[in-house]
């Protein structure tokens, strides 16, 4: 087989066979295939697409070329979520503990935070002591034990997609469906989970910009999945605004805390139900999905999913201090509206950035995070708001942060018109 008849092969429209994109993916994570040849091929894939069984291959040569997690030892049906990322997305510390409380079990391995969008490790390393670093075998013991563990990837799963990636980042191949598709279900079927829900947000804070791309997307995830015996639910969210109040890594937990007291904000409680009912639902704990909903209302409501992030937290390592003594910066600095109305729209993708900028995410890879700064909204969109009200307040550890002020400030689009509050959730695709 010669790659440049496969480049001509996908640059004329045809369809690639199994073999040939096993032959693609091996030749190129081993080094003989060259970039030039790769990027060629992959500007092929971004104008001629694949069909669905040509991403499932695709998914297969990509999961194939590392190490994958054999979860078999853990008892029960393992579950996991995904979530294309978003800003202010704390789903993972909420609805780990309250479906592990309805005894599914949650193996997780989660990533960190670049850019505007945060990581969950990010945010469960700034508890104190909590280690996100445990050796497999301690990570499934966890598991069988207390339902939960959240840790970094250790393992070398799949190569292909890091190399691919990396290539895709530098060649303006990023935004190709099958191409993303691959990408995110080679890393979730590595990981071994039986249950996979994932969270496509849509929006200017995220990686889908329209429904109908997000809604491809999620039918090419969910065919993927089920061509290979997994159980795939895609839901597909709003990213318009920031997730719940909280952006900042501690802000986040205290929101995930709050939530699963039954004090979150709305919009989180809401996707965190319906994700969490769809993961017991998918994992045969109860018959129906209503019954799905009932009970994880259930344990939020008797504190049991509440106890279970506790018990979590505690098992990682990690030692909570009282909240009130859990944050601490310089300044708090309140934002406030400069005209009264109606929040219209808070650009996640700015506010997102504002935050990173006060330190509570990385621009690049090597950059510390400061786990106490961030932004706290005081107003969601939909709200009515008096000029001179706060809009955000600021949690700052910095010297003169006069341009992120006023970029917050930006973020805030106030109309006089009333402006309804949106369904968080657009559509879900199973
Ligand atoms: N996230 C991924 O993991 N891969 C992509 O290609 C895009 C988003």
């Amino acid at each position: 087989m010669r790659m440049v008849d496969l480049i001509e092969k996908k640059r004329d429209g045809h369809v690639l066979t199994k073999e040939e994109i096993h032959f693609i993916i091996e030749g190129y994570t081993n080094k003989i295939i060259p970039d030039y040849q790769m990027s060629s091929m992959l500007m092929a894939i971004y104008f001629n697409g694949m069909n669905d069984l040509e991403a499932t291959e695709l998914t297969l040569a990509m999961l194939n070329s590392g190490e994958t997690i054999n979860l078999d030892v853990i008892e029960g049906i393992k579950v996991d979520k995904h979530s294309t990322g978003g800003v202010g997305d704390k789903t993972t510390l909420v609805l780990g503990p309250l479906v592990a409380s309805c005894n599914a079990k949650v193996a997780k391995l989660s990533g960190r935070g670049l850019g505007h969008t945060g990581g969950t490790l990010d945010k469960l390393e700034s508890i104190p002591g909590l280690s996100i670093d445990i050796e497999i075998e301690d990570f499934i013991n966890q598991v069988n034990d207390i339902g939960i563990a959240v840790a970094g990837q250790t393992a070398n799963l799949t190569p292909a997609d890091k190399l691919l990636y990396a290539l895709r980042d530098v060649t303006g191949t990023v935004p190709s469906i099958p191409l993303i598709a691959s990408s995110i279900m080679s890393k979730k079927l590595a990981s071994g989970s039986d249950v996979i829900v994932l969270d496509v947000k849509i929006g200017e804070g995220a990686f889908m910009k329209t429904l109908e791309d997000a809604k491809a997307l999620s039918h090419l995830m969910v065919k993927i999945g089920t061509n290979v015996g997994k159980k795939v639910v895609a839901f597909i969210t709003d990213m318009g605004e920031p997730l719940g109040y909280a952006i900042g890594n501690k802000l986040e937990v205290v929101e995930a805390i709050n939530s699963l007291k039954g004090e979150g904000p709305s919009d989180l409680h809401k996707l965190v139900v319906e994700i969490s009912a769809y993961m017991v639902y998918k994992a045969n704990i109860t018959k129906t999905l209503e019954e799905a909903k009932l009970l994880v209302e259930e344990k939020i409501t008797n504190k049991e999913a509440y106890e279970k992030q506790m018990e979590f937290i505690k098992r990682q390592g990690g030692v909570l201090p009282d909240l009130e003594d859990f944050i601490n910066v310089k300044e708090i600095i309140e934002v406030k509206a400069q005209e009264s109305g109606y929040v219209k729209q808070i650009h996640a993708l700015q506010i997102g950035l504002a935050a990173m900028k006060l330190g509570a995410g990385r621009a690049t890879k090597e950059d510390i995070i400061d786990p106490d700064v961030g932004i706290l909204l005081n107003k969601k969109v939909g709200d009515q708001v008096e000029k001179g009200e706060t809009l955000a307040y600021l949690y700052n550890n910095l010297e003169n942060i006069d341009s992120i002020i006023k970029e917050t400030l930006e973020s805030f689009v106030i109309t006089k018109e009333v402006v309804e509050k949106k369904n968080i959730i657009f559509d879900i695709i199973t």
